[in-house]
């Protein structure tokens, strides 16, 4: 085990390795021990742990702190595939911490300084582990400095789909549900640490970057343009984006004069329409669900081998033109996974859900009963099929994330708390949903709590049926 201290470890290597053999006794290990808790106990500094304990995604996140702030500094040479890279963290403690670890995927780290000291750093699989040079008390606002280069890596999901950085012939696209957010910055990489962002990426000036919120600058000199976006809403990490390519760049205003910026890859056909209909679908959003819950809106249609697309915070990501559907799906994700998050990834029916619900919802606008068709069709798929099993708010795997259940079945269990309790209610309950977690996440059984509430009605057995029972539900 070397903790670096420095670019590496050269004249102070022995120093530096005899400090690491004083203060750490044998192989750290990577969750919290039993003496690392009783230490935590007493208050003494002890080690922040490798995961946040989600059930899917064990390494996911950090334990010991969380993050206020996001200041991220990218210069990108495709050409080279070259990252160079600084982030800086504004975080806090929640316990007294000698280590803690960051989420960072491949790329290699050239300095690491906490709270205005050079730090100790080792790399352990997607874990960046920092001894800070003195322990962090209890309850402290603290900053975390990471110079960092190398040329990204694509990090292969459990389901086999591209997460995090991706390379395309003109750039990148950086599409980082679930966990590839690791890919691109190092983070406390977990929805339940929504923090907020500030992206500079200088790219060479053919290009442009494109991240989340709203642009503040663009400035050019000497061939290379820097793109400014600043997002002052809480936003969980796996909805950054660092978009690059050459683009044509849309302006547009949507519901109370809300910017609305778009990059559209100029190779693809359609996009600049289906770009603008977003105001016409905030519109309908907000009589729905309540206010747009951020500072700006838009879309990214690149050319990408994806294969599917995601619901980046402030402007939705695409592999190619996108329907009218999957528009509507991934700015319903905007209220529902971005402002409000899924607790942990077991609970991602409740973003997924809501935004197949949506679409259903939006088909009904045209065609009266689509949601109850939808809802049918869906509800005569023999017992054997995918659709039933595992159910939606209990994936089981991690394989299973994205699987029908959750999108499918989550629509179908919103379908039927709607037939329950009717369509008002049902809408009145989702926008209690958005406004109450904006900024948050959280778990099925507060979305059960509220929508008690809100209806009057108890809904053990709805929620037991819909989402937490094996197999096709009886008597709906
Ligand atoms: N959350 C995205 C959406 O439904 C889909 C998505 C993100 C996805 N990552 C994925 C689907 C990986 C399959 C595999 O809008
Ligand atoms: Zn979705």
């Amino acid at each position: 085990m070397t903790f670096r201290f420095g670019p590496r470890p050269t004249a102070g290597a022995a120093i530096v390795l005899a400090l690491g053999a004083a203060l750490l006794p044998g192989p750290l290990p990577a969750t919290a021990t039993g003496t690392d808790r009783q230490a935590a106990d007493a208050g003494r500094p002890s080690a922040g742990s490798a995961g946040v304990g989600d059930p899917l995604f064990p390494k996911a996140g950090n334990g010991g702190y969380r993050v206020g702030h996001y200041d991220l500094r990218l210069t990108y040479a495709p050409q080279r595939r070259m990252l160079r890279a600084r982030a800086t963290i504004t975080a806090r403690t929640t316990q007294a911490l000698s280590s803690f670890h960051l989420d960072l995927y491949g790329l290699t780290v050239d300095r690491v300084v906490v709270a205005g000291d050079p730090a100790r750093w080792e790399r352990r699989g997607q874990e960046l582990v920092v001894r800070p040079a003195r322990p962090l008390a209890a309850d402290a606002a603290f900053t975390i400095r990471v110079r960092y280069h190398g040329a990204p890596r694509t990090y292969i999901d459990p389901d086999g789909s591209l997460d995090g950085w991706s390379y395309t012939d003109d750039g990148a696209v950086v599409a980082a549900e679930p966990v590839g957010a690791m890919t691109v910055f190092p983070a406390n990489n977990h929805p339940s640490d929504k923090a907020r962002f500030d992206v500079a990426i200088r790219v060479p000036d053919n290009l442009k970057a494109v991240s989340n919120g709203v642009l503040t600058g663009r400035r050019t000199s000497h061939g290379w343009t820097t793109w400014r976006w600043h997002e002052p809403d809480q936003m969980a990490t796996h909805l950054m984006t660092a978009t690059i390519g050459r683009f044509r760049m849309l302006r547009d205003r949507g519901p109370g004069g809300l910017p609305i910026w778009s990059f559209i890859d100029p190779r693809t056909s359609g996009a600049r329409a289906i770009a603008h209909r977003i105001p016409a679908v905030l519109r309908r959003l907000e009589r729905w669900y309540g206010d747009y819950p951020f500072v700006s809106s838009g879309v990214i249609v690149d050319r990408s081998r994806l294969g599917y697309a995601l619901e980046v915070q402030t402007r939705p990501l695409f592999d190619g033109t996108p329907d009218l559907s999957t528009l509507v799906h991934e700015l319903a994700h905007q209220w529902y996974g971005n402002a409000v998050s899924p607790r942990t990834w077991q609970h991602i029916w409740l973003n997924e859900g809501f935004a197949t619900y949506t679409e259903w919802l939006w088909a009904a606008r045209r065609h009266p009963g689509a949601a109850q068709s939808r809802f049918d069709r869906l509800y005569r798929e023999p017992a054997g099929s995918s659709l039933w099993s595992p159910p939606p708010a209990d994936p089981g795997r991690a394989a299973n994330l994205f699987g029908r259940p959750v999108y499918d079945r989550g629509a179908m269990a919103l379908h039927a708390l709607r037939t329950q309790v009717g369509l008002a209610t049902f809408l009145q309950a989702g926008r209690r949903w958005a406004q109450v977690h904006a900024g948050g996440s959280a778990r099925t059984s507060q979305l059960r709590t509220l929508a008690e509430r809100v209806s009057g009605e108890p809904l053990g057995r709805l929620f037991a049926d819909w989402l937490w029972r094996d197999g096709r539900p009886d008597g709906y």
